[in-house]
């Protein structure tokens, strides 16, 4: 029996277009109807709040819909980790909660939660499945205000010192879902490179930085990545 490799996979909006949720970039996507300076920056917050409370509220409405479930290629890589027994990091640049509803269990979500608010002053963060705007306050304060538990663009991601670490140690990076225009995210496929690992993409087109990966598969999610995860199970015996 192989050894397990250590495998770090990044997942962006394309995992869950099938799910029915909007990416940022494609024809029609979330930054074609709405501008990032307007809704997505901390700027933006300070400015109009009410308007960045609408966006995030539609989008967390939208994402309690029960027609709104997880696909093939979610659960796919829950069963990818747990044949690889603790080997697998995964970490998503999504805010929904598709990858926990399809069963996976460790997830680092980098850009933050749709179904989560934030307290301004303590950043204490709250399970959240409702609107919410400025006249709700916080369990922990009861004073100040709650905001959506996102990384704007301009506010560092989350976890990125386990997410360093788990890439330095990877053997097979993959990347799924994701356009590689916004950093750090679109930069580990270089930190993975430097420490040796294979670098694979999976996407309905090529990215941006399509060219710094070894392999380059193309196609809808709910197609290429449950066979991709069969061809790893049996490749490495899982
Ligand atoms: N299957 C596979 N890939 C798909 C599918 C699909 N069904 N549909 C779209 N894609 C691909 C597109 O070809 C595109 O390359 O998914 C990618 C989505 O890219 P973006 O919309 O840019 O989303 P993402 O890369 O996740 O964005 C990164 O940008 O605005 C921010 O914070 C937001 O986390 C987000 C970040």
């Amino acid at each position: 029996m192989n050894t397990p490799p250590r495998v770090v996979i990044l997942t962006g909006a394309g995992i869950s277009a099938e799910s029915g949720l909007k990416t940022f970039r494609d024809n029609n996507g979330l930054w074609e109807e709405h501008s990032v300076e307007d809704v997505a920056t901390p700027e933006a917050f300070a400015r109009n709040p009410e308007l960045v409370y609408r966006f995030y509220n539609e989008r967390r409405l939208q994402l309690t819909n029960t027609s709104v479930m997880p696909n093939a290629a979610h659960k796919a890589l829950a069963t990818l980790e747990r044949a690889l027994k603790g080997q697998l990091t995964l970490v998503t640049q999504n805010v929904d909660d598709l990858h926990e509803r399809a069963g996976s269990e460790r997830i680092f979500h980098m850009h933050g939660k749709l179904l989560s608010s934030r307290c301004v002053t303590t950043n204490n963060t709250f399970e959240c499945n409702t609107a919410f705007d400025s006249l709700s306050v916080c369990a922990c304060c009861n004073t100040t205000t709650l905001r959506p538990d996102i990384v704007w663009f301009g506010e560092m991601p989350l976890f990125m010192d386990e997410i360093s670490q788990d890439i330095a140690n990877a053997d097979i990076f993959i990347a799924i879902g994701t356009s590689g225009n916004v950093y750090p995210a679109a930069g580990f496929v270089i930190n993975a490179k430097d420490s040796g690992a294979k670098c694979i993409e999976l996407n309905l087109e090529p990215s941006a930085n399509n060219w710094l990966f070894d392999e380059s598969i193309s196609g809808s999610a709910t197609k290429i990545v449950p066979e991709f995860v069969a061809r790893l199970i049996e490749e490495y015996d899982l």
